[in-house]
């Protein structure tokens, strides 16, 4: 099946054929062949400090010498992502810290008319958008979405990502790569040459992880990729267990020099569910930071709308 090979761009577009003929919604769909490249940079002006809606607790964060905190480049992050939506949208709302401040502007938005559904990645990201009064839909529903906004724990110039870092890699990928547009909104910290300083995490089936865990590790090393491989954790010292019931192994490689590579050669473990990768996923990177809001995007067709 498509959902198993490592071009989502061709796994979008047969999906999109697939379901064009019973869903009469999918007009706008559009998915540019093959990996992605990020084609376009644009810089936009400084933020002001302190313009944006401070989160609470916002103030009690570290001051960097621009005067802004990296909550409130995520927000700015966010006040961007948000001039991409539109009443009639059906929504992939992401997980972390810079998707909840998307998700909260948006909750804004709904209050004040606009009218959406939106595909939640995990139940944390559910209940942040119910207690909102955002409308939600499943996949079953809604099998194709128009947007999906969502944070990530690295991106590289060619909008190439890693994710999971709140353990929702799995559900977050299967939302974008059910969107028509993917946007990653991030603070200018998650920006870096090359993948890899931040752990990968792989999402795994509880049975078998020792093995799935040699052969992970032999995978890699194939692929120049070594370092420690660690069971996640929770804050009892139990198995972190994802909102799919696996477990989540953070590879420690310090340097990815072939992602292609290593998410084709992962894919190959039979006890690995997916990966942290996002490769060819990502259509725009909203980055803000000293120098003000960045925007990558992977091809000519994906829109920066005016403000
Ligand atoms: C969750 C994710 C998040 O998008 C990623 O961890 C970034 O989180 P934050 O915005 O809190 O830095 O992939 O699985």
């Amino acid at each position: 099946m498509c959902w198993l090979r490592k071009d989502y761009g061709d796994c979008k577009a047969q999906l999109s054929d697939l379901l064009a003929d019973k869903d009469s919604c999918v007009a706008g769909f559009h998915v540019a062949p093959g990996l992605r490249r990020a084609t376009k940079i644009t810089a936009h002006g400084p933020i002001a400090a302190g313009s944006s809606h401070r989160a609470a607790g916002a103030a009690r964060e570290k001051r960097r010498p621009d005067g802004m905190s990296a909550d409130e480049w995520k927000q700015a992050a966010a006040e961007r992502a948000i001039l991409h939506v539109q009443s009639g949208m059906k929504i992939g709302l992401g997980t972390g810290s810079t998707a909840a401040k998307f998700v909260d502007l948006l909750g804004q938005k709904v209050r004040a008319g606009l009218d959406i559904v939106c595909v939640p990645t995990s139940d944390a990201t559910r209940a942040q958008a119910a207690a909102l009064g955002i409308k939600l839909t499943t996949l079953e529903d809604d099998p194709l979405l128009d947007l999906t906004v969502d944070g990530a724990d690295e991106l590289d110039s060619e909008l190439r990502l890693i994710k999971g870092g709140g353990g929702a890699l799995l559900r977050e990928k299967i939302v974008a790569v059910a969107s028509s547009r993917v946007i990653i909104i991030a603070d200018h910290t998650k920006r870096v040459e090359t993948l890899g300083a931040f752990p990968l995490p792989i999402e795994v089936v509880p049975f078998g992880r020792g093995s799935t865990e040699r052969l992970i590790a032999d995978m890699a090393s194939d692929c120049g990729c070594d370092g420690s491989i660690v069971l996640r954790r929770a804050p009892d010292g139990s198995p972190f267990v994802t909102d799919n019931g696996n477990y989540i192994m953070d590879c420690h490689f310090s340097m990815i020099e072939d992602p292609e590579a290593l998410d084709d050669a992962l894919k190959l473990v039979p006890g690995v569910v997916d990966c942290g990768l996002f490769l060819g996923i990502a259509d725009i990177g909203i980055i803000a930071g000293p120098m003000g809001v960045e925007i990558l995007t992977s091809d000519d067709d994906a829109f920066e709308p005016e403000d």
